[in-house]
């Protein structure tokens, strides 16, 4: 608890003493107020506002499409409801990737504008120098390695990265390259167990996995995916622990069937 009685916020430092002290970082998505108040009273540590809420909250293929104003209200509504877990925003598609000024601009307005704790950028060596810029003017950057989701286009496709030697010692690489520039932690998704586990062997910073095994210091999840509302597909990176998709629709055909048979409301809905 502190000085105000609200829980103490995790901070960075938090999650690399977790690390440190082989403890393991939960993460989770969130893209409301509802969820990330859920996420954080069961103690989930790092809540991740995903760029995925494309998929998951608008109802697009990917998350091209994804704007600034997306994000900035998912993760001001986010904020809302978390009083102690990290909340990172996730910049969207060709907000940071311009110039390190853009990326500067645009992730001051998630910490000034929407409350955020963080933010998280796709890419490793290449974000380098962007990476530097913003954590010099104090603004904490979770990195994000292997499948890069914004580059679906260009990858055709969402393939596991790391499968070859080329291929994984660029990921160590980027790896390094991002605790060089200062990046907090960094997200491995889509990577082969031993892969993941040599980076996170290699790199002092955190290290939290989404499909790239048990090794990792932390796991992320898609909290669709994990609560059974993203219905089309499982991921094989995946485990279900609710089918929400289920209880949602047997409780919306109740409703349905208890307004037309003029079973609801009754007395106790109703006004004297
Ligand atoms: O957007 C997102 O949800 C993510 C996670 C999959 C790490 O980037």
């Amino acid at each position: 608890m502190s000085a105000t009685g609200k829980p103490a916020k995790v901070t960075v430092r938090d999650l690399q003493r977790l690390a440190d002290e082989g403890r393991r970082i939960v993460s989770v998505t969130a893209y409301d107020a509802v969820m990330g108040r859920l996420a954080d009273e069961v103690g989930v540590d790092l809540i991740l506002v995903g760029d995925s809420l494309g998929m998951t909250m608008l109802g697009y293929d990917t998350t091209v499409p994804v704007t600034l104003q997306d994000c900035l209200r998912h993760t001001a509504a986010v904020v809302r409801g978390v009083r102690r877990a990290l909340v990172v925003a996730d910049m969207p598609f060709l907000t940071y990737q311009i110039t390190p000024e853009q990326a500067l601009r645009n992730a001051a307005r998630f910490l000034q504008s929407a409350g955020a704790d963080a933010v998280k950028l796709e890419g490793g060596e290449r974000l380098a120098a962007t990476v530097q810029r913003l954590v010099e003017c104090g603004i904490p950057v979770l990195g994000h390695i292997g499948i890069l989701p914004q580059c679906v286009k260009t990858a055709g496709g969402y393939h596991v990265q790391g499968r070859t030697a080329e291929s994984a010692a660029r990921l160590l690489r980027d790896a390094e390259a991002l605790q060089e520039a200062g990046a907090f932690a960094v997200v491995l998704e889509g990577i082969p167990m031993a892969v993941s586990a040599a980076i996170t062997a290699a790199v002092r910073i955190p290290t939290i996995g989404i499909g790239a095994g048990p090794q990792c210091d932390g796991q992320v999840q898609v909290l669709h995916d994990i609560l059974g509302l993203f219905e089309e597909f499982v991921p094989r990176h995946t485990r279900r622990y609710a089918e929400l998709g289920r209880i949602v629709r047997e409780s919306l055909s109740a409703y349905c069937d208890d307004v037309r048979g003029g079973r609801f409301p009754g007395e106790e809905q109703s006004f004297r």
